[in-house]
């Protein structure tokens, strides 16, 4: 059938483990991997190769169910085979900085920590480098009349060259212990800019979707601009006391009014950053500044937060949609943390910290399989998403 075209699997069933790991081998021969090392390493392992865990959600109405890594729900049709209207008119924004790679360490070929995904070698900076093009590949595939606006440093020179991809630089300070910060200040620039245009030109206005580069999105995200036609922006929402609200994603609706309102809500969250969150600059002050100005409104509900359906509120004179993150920003719960699984309607796939990996290993999955959907990559990543990986 030739269904794993170019792929080489090997199944290895460890019936004396509780949590039984399957060891998957997407790459060349040579690199088989080891059982023995593999069952002897503490759990504190990250992995080289993709390793697979059981299916969480299985049985379970409304998650993906899988077989081995068969999608047993096709769900996510690609646009190929639909009308492609919807996904007129948006721009994903990301932010990017690249650290000149002579100024990372590497004293030695052996220490430069260089990893291997399929055929290909990265070192360090030619990693992050891979995972903005997987970036793009995705949403090329997902949303394919979308663009791509990459906002960074004048400084750094991205050797980017796609068609619909486009670079725009802001100055500021885009070192790792500022990035945070310096997202919202881009973010902000670049609404202004855009508005600014819009004023003065009257220059064309698309729908903004601002993310993580470490997503994968897997399914068209103009319907929520069509499904809920009153919000100015969007956010995403888990059910986590400290932290409700994830940064990763953030949507803003293309209408002069969306954009300044949106523009004014994330100076309010730059300003609460500043205030109150400087010492967390380096990874979690965005979200807790975003939460603080969300939580802070007197009529809001956190009780809202609890339960994963989307809805719609007025914060700060900002109308603000509030989207689960179990769809619009997937990602497996950390550690011990339960888990039911993927919504079979997951849009976008969150590689938080060390699943990078697992995100170059899909979009390979999901090119060498030649397959006509995502959803069998959806089950590898829902059987890997928690294992720790070495990117
Ligand atoms: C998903 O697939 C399973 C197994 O074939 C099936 O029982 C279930 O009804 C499907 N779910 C949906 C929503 O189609
Ligand atoms: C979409 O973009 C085109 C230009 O690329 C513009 O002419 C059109 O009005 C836009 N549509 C909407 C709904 O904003
Ligand atoms: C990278 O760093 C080296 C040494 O610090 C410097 O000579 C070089 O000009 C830098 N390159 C860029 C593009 O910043
Ligand atoms: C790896 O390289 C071989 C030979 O060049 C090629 O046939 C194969 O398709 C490549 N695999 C991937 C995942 O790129």
């Amino acid at each position: 059938m030739g269904i794993f075209r170019g792929w080489r699997l090997l199944f290895l069933s460890l019936p004396l483990l509780v949590f039984v790991p399957l060891l998957f081998s997407v790459s060349e021969l040579h690199r088989k991997p080891n059982l023995e090392q593999d069952l002897s390493k503490n759990h504190a392992k990250k992995f080289d190769h993709l390793v697979l865990g059981p299916a969480a959600g299985q049985g379970l109405p409304n998650r993906l169910q899988c077989q081995g890594l068969k999608a047993l729900n096709k769900t996510h049709s690609l646009p190929s085979s639909r009308m492609l209207s919807s996904s007129d008119n948006i721009s994903f924004v990301t932010v990017f900085a690249v650290y000149n790679s002579s100024q990372i360490a590497c004293r030695d070929d052996k220490l430069c920590n260089t990893v291997i995904v399929g055929n290909a070698s990265y070192n360090k900076v030619e990693r992050s480098m891979a995972i903005l093009d997987t970036f793009i590949n995705f949403i090329q595939v997902s949303v394919p009349k979308s663009n791509v606006v990459i906002l960074s440093d004048p400084a750094s020179e991205l050797p980017i060259h796609r068609n619909n991809v486009h670079l725009l630089h802001i100055h500021g300070d885009y070192s790792r212990e500022k990035l945070m910060l310096q997202r919202i200040k881009s973010y902000i620039a670049f609404l202004e800019t855009r508005y600014e245009e819009y004023i003065q030109r009257k220059n064309h206005l698309d729908n903004y979707i601002f993310t993580d580069s470490d997503v994968a999105v897997v399914d068209d995200l103009g319907d929520v601009f069509k499904k809920y036609p009153d919000f100015h922006l969007a956010l995403t929402f888990r059910n986590n006391k400290d932290q409700p609200l994830n940064s990763g994603f953030i949507a803003v609706r293309g209408t002069p009014d969306g954009i300044l309102k949106a523009k004014i809500f994330l100076q309010q969250v730059l300003e609460v950053y500043n205030s109150k969150y400087m010492k967390a600059s380096r990874m979690l002050g965005d979200q807790l500044a975003l939460a603080w100005v969300v939580k802070s409104h007197p009529s809001f509900d956190v009780k809202r937060f609890t339960r994963p359906e989307a809805f719609l509120d007025e914060i700060h004179g900002a109308s603000v949609l509030f989207l689960p993150c179990a769809v619009y920003n997937w990602t497996p719960p950390e550690g011990a943390g339960q888990f039911h699984g993927m919504p079979l309607d997951v849009k976008v796939v969150h590689f938080k910290g060390s699943r990078k990996r697992l995100m170059l290993e899909s979009w390979n999955f999901y090119t060498s399989y030649a397959a006509s959907d995502y959803s069998d990559m959806l089950c590898l990543i829902l059987r890997s998403g928690r294992t720790k990986y070495d990117f």
